[in-house]
C-alpha cells in the first residue's frame, strides 16, 4: 500500500525514479509525486497514474542526482494533488513521502495547531513532518535527531524517506510496519518499498527492519535502532531477475500471470516433491515435524486470497492429517482476543508478506507462544522474517493487483504440507499417499492445457459481461475456489458476485435466482459429484443461467449447463489447483470485455499495508 522509492548518487535521480514508481504502481495508483534535490528542493505531484505525473513534468527541470518518489493508496484524505506525496513542511527546507498510517495524528496535528502551523493537506504525513520540523527547530537538533524523537511519539506504520535541501546528498529512511529495501550500488544507493525498482541496477540488498533508522548517501550506508545505536547492515543477494517483473508480451500483468503458472507450480514443487521415491522434501517442515505432527491445533490466518488458500488448507489437513484447524480473518484475529495456547502452530498465509493485519496477528500470536509457520510469496518479507519456519511459494514477482499465481502457489505449498504430515503421522495410507504425489506432479501440465484454448472463455466473458450479479457455488473442495471465484470477478469486473457452499444456497441467496442471475458451478467430478447435479437443476428449475466448470469426459452437467468451461480429470484433492483456472481467466476477459484496468482495479492496492 503506497510504494516509494529513493536514489542517490550520479545518475539522473528523476528517470531512476520514474520507472521505480511504475514497478511500484501496484501498491497504489491514486497519486503520485517526485521531490529533488539540487540547488533547491523541487517537489511535483499530481493525482491519478505515475504517467499522470510523467506528463505534468514534461519541459520542467528535473535535473537532480537525489530524489524520492511516492505512489498513493489514499488512506487520511481523498486523492488529490494537494494530498499527493511528497509533502513539504512549512519552512520549506524538507520533504517526506511516507507508507502507513500515524494513527496519533491528530493529536500531534492540535499541538501544532496550537503552535500556529497552517496544513496544505488533509494528511497523517504532513502532520509528521511539521512535527520533526517543529522538534529539529525547537531542540536545534538535525534531521535525523528530530526524526528520532518524533518517532518515539508515533503510534501507527510507517516507512518514511526524507529530503532536505541543505544535505542534498543524503536521504534519510526510517520503517516500522512498512517494508523497505535498500539497493546497493557502486557509489550509489537505491531506496523502495520492494526490490523491483532495484534489481536492475544492482543484487546487492539489504531489508531494513523495524524501528531503524537509516542514513543514505552515495558512498554511505548507516543503519541505526532508535537508540542512535549503529546496527551492522545484513546484505542480501536478490534472487530475481528483471524479466520476472515485466510483461513479456502479454497485455497485461494478470494475463502473464495466469499463464506463468504452469512453470511457477513447477517451481514451487521442484526439488520438494518427488513421486517416484515417494517424498516431500520441504525443509521448513521437516526440521519442525514433531511440532506439526503433534499440534493440538493448526490455525490459519490470512486476509483475501490468502485466507481462500487458507480455507482449502483446512479441507486438506484436517482429511488427511486428522489435526483440527480453524481458518481466521487476520484483522478479526488481532483484535479479538483468541484463545491461543503455547504448542498451536499458526500457519500465515500471504503472497506480498506485508499485510499488515496478517502480520501484527502473527506478532501477538508469537508473543503468546505460538509457533509461527510462514507460508508466503515474497522472499525476505516481513512475514517471512518473523516466522519461526516456512515454506515460500516460489510463484515470483505477482505483479497484476489480483492475486493469480500465488494463489496456485499457496495450494501446492500447502497440499505437500497437509501430505507430508499425514504421511509422518500415518493418517494416509501408503496408496493414496503415492497416488496423490503423482496427482500432484501431473498438476502443472494439466493446467498447461486448460491454458492451450481459452476461446470459449473469452465468449462466455462476452455473454455475460452486462450482468449485475453472479454467484458463485461448489461443494467440498470446490467450495474455497467458489469463493475465490466471486472475489476474482469482484475486484476485476466491479460486478457484483458472491460464493457459497452449493447446498447453502438454498438457505437464503436462491431467492435472488432469475433468468438474468448467471450461476457459476465449480462441478468437477468428486465425491459430491451427484449432489451438485442436484444443485445444477434447482438452479434450472428457477431459469437461472448455469456456466459449469466441470470435468473433460462429463456429460451429465454440459447437458445441464448454458456453458461449460472444461478441465482435465484429477482427483478431488487437486481439483482445486485446476478449477481455479477458468475463474481466473472468466474475471480477466469480463475486465476487458468492460474495458476495465485489469492490472490495477479501482481502490485496490497490492500490498495492504494499513489495517
Ligand atoms: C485478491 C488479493 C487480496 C490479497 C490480500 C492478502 O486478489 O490479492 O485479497 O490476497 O490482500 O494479501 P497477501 O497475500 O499479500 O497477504
Amino acid at each position: 500500500m503506497c510504494g516509494i522509492v529513493g536514489y542517490t548518487g550520479p545518475r539522473e535521480a528523476y528517470p531512476v525514479i520514474l520507472k521505480g514508481l511504475k514497478r511500484l504502481e501496484y501498491r497504489g495508483y491514486d497519486s503520485s509525486g517526485v521531490a529533488l534535490v539540487n540547488s533547491e528542493l523541487k517537489v511535483y505531484k499530481k493525482k491519478g497514474k505515475v504517467s499522470e505525473l510523467e506528463e505534468s513534468v514534461v519541459g520542467k527541470d528535473m535535473h537532480a542526482h537525489v530524489g524520492i518518489g511516492h505512489t498513493r493508496w489514499a488512506t487520511h484524505g481523498e486523492p488529490s494533488d494537494r494530498n499527493a506525496h511528497p509533502h513539504q513542511s512549512a519552512g520549506g527546507s524538507f520533504a517526506m513521502i511516507h507508507n502507513g498510517i500515524i494513527e496519533n495524528y491528530a493529536s500531534i496535528k492540535q499541538e501544532l495547531v496550537n503552535k500556529g502551523y497552517q496544513f496544505k493537506s488533509d494528511t497523517d504525513t504532513e502532520v509528521l513532518l511539521n512535527f520533526i520540523e517543529d522538534i529539529k527547530q525547537n531542540n536545534n537538533c538535525t534531521l535525523e535527531q528530530a526524526l528520532r524523537i518524533a518517532l518515539k511519539r508515533v503510534v501507527g506504520a510507517y516507512c518514511v524517506l526524507l529530503v532536505d535541501k541543505d544535505d542534498p546528498e543524503t536521504i534519510i529512511a526510517a520503517r516500522k510496519g512498512s517494508p523497505l529495501v535498500i539497493g546497493i550500488g557502486k557509489g550509489e544507493h537505491f531506496l523502495a518499498s520492494d526490490a523491483s525498482p532495484i534489481v536492475e541496477y544492482t543484487k546487492e540488498v539489504v531489508y531494513v527492519n523495524d524501528y531503524e533508522i537509516a542514513i543514505v548517501r552515495p558512498d554511505e550506508l548507516i543503519l541505526k535502532n532508535l537508540g542512535n545505536e549503529k546496527q551492522t547492515p545484513f546484505i542480501q543477494k536478490l534472487d530475481m531477475e528483471l524479466a520476472a517483473i515485466e510483461k513479456g508480451g502479454y497485455d497485461h500483468f494478470m494475463l502473464k500471470e495466469i499463464y506463468d503458472q504452469p512453470q511457477s507450480i513447477l517451481d514451487c514443487l521442484r526439488g520438494r516433491l518427488n513421486p517416484a521415491a515417494g517424498t516431500i522434501t520441504m525443509n521448513g517442515v521437516d526440521n519442525h515435524l514433531n511440532a506439526l505432527i503433534n499440534a493440538q491445533r493448526i490455525v490459519m490466518v490470512a486476509c483475501g486470497t490468502s485466507w481462500h488458500a487458507g480455507l482449502l488448507a483446512e479441507y486438506w489437513i484436517e482429511d488427511l492429517c486428522r489435526i483440527p484447524v480453524e481458518v481466521e480473518y487476520a484483522s478479526e484475529f488481532r483484535y479479538r482476543n483468541p484463545v491461543i495456547n503455547r504448542g498451536d502452530v499458526i500457519v500465515a498465509i500471504s503472497q506480498s508478506g506485508e499485510t499488515a493485519d496478517t502480520l501484527v496477528a502473527l506478532e501477538n500470536a508469537k508473543e503468546k507462544g505460538a509457533f509461527i509457520f510462514g507460508v508466503v510469496n515474497a522472499v525476505g518479507s516481513s512475514i517471512a522474517r518473523l516466522s519461526n519456519a516456512g515454506a515460500y511459494t516460489h510463484a515470483g514477482p505477482e505483479i497484476g493487483v489480483a492475486s493469480t499465481k500465488a494463489f496456485t502457489g499457496q495450494l501446492a505449498v500447502l497440499v505437500m504440507m497437509a501430505l507430508k504430515i499425514a504421511y509422518a503421522k500415518g493418517t494416509i495410507d501408503e496408496k493414496k499417499y503415492q497416488h496423490l504425489l503423482t496427482e500432484l506432479h501431473d498438476v502443472p501440465e494439466k493446467v498447461s492445457q486448460i491454458l492451450k484454448d481459452t476461446s470459449n472463455i473469452q465468449a462466455i466473458a462476452e455473454k455475460y459481461k452486462d450482468a449485475t450479479d453472479f454467484l458463485y457455488l461448489g461443494r467440498g473442495y470446490n467450495f474455497p475456489v467458489a469463493l475465490e471465484g466471486a472475489l476474482k470477478l469482484k475486484e476485476i469486473s466491479y460486478i457484483h458476485a458472491e460464493g457459497y457452499p452449493a447446498a447453502e444456497m438454498k438457505h437464503g441467496p436462491i431467492a435472488l435466482v432469475d433468468d438474468k442471475l448467471p450461476v457459476v458451478f465449480v462441478a468437477t467430478k468428486d465425491k459430491y459429484y451427484e449432489k451438485i447435479v442436484s444443485n445444477v437443476q434447482e438452479i434450472k428449475a428457477r431459469k437461472g443461467k448455469v456456466i459449469a466448470v466441470a470435468t473433460e469426459g462429463d456429460e451429465i452437467i454440459p447437458g445441464m449447463a448454458d456453458d461449460v468451461m472444461f478441465v482435465p480429470d484429477a482427483d478431488e484433492t487437486m481439483a482445486p489447483l485446476l478449477s481455479v483456472i477458468p475463474l481466473q481467466l472468466l474475471s480477466y476477459y469480463i475486465g476487458i470485455a468492460k474495458g476495465l484496468d485489469v492490472d490495477k482495479p479501482r481502490n485496490l492496492a497490492k500490498s495492504v499495508t494499513v489495517e
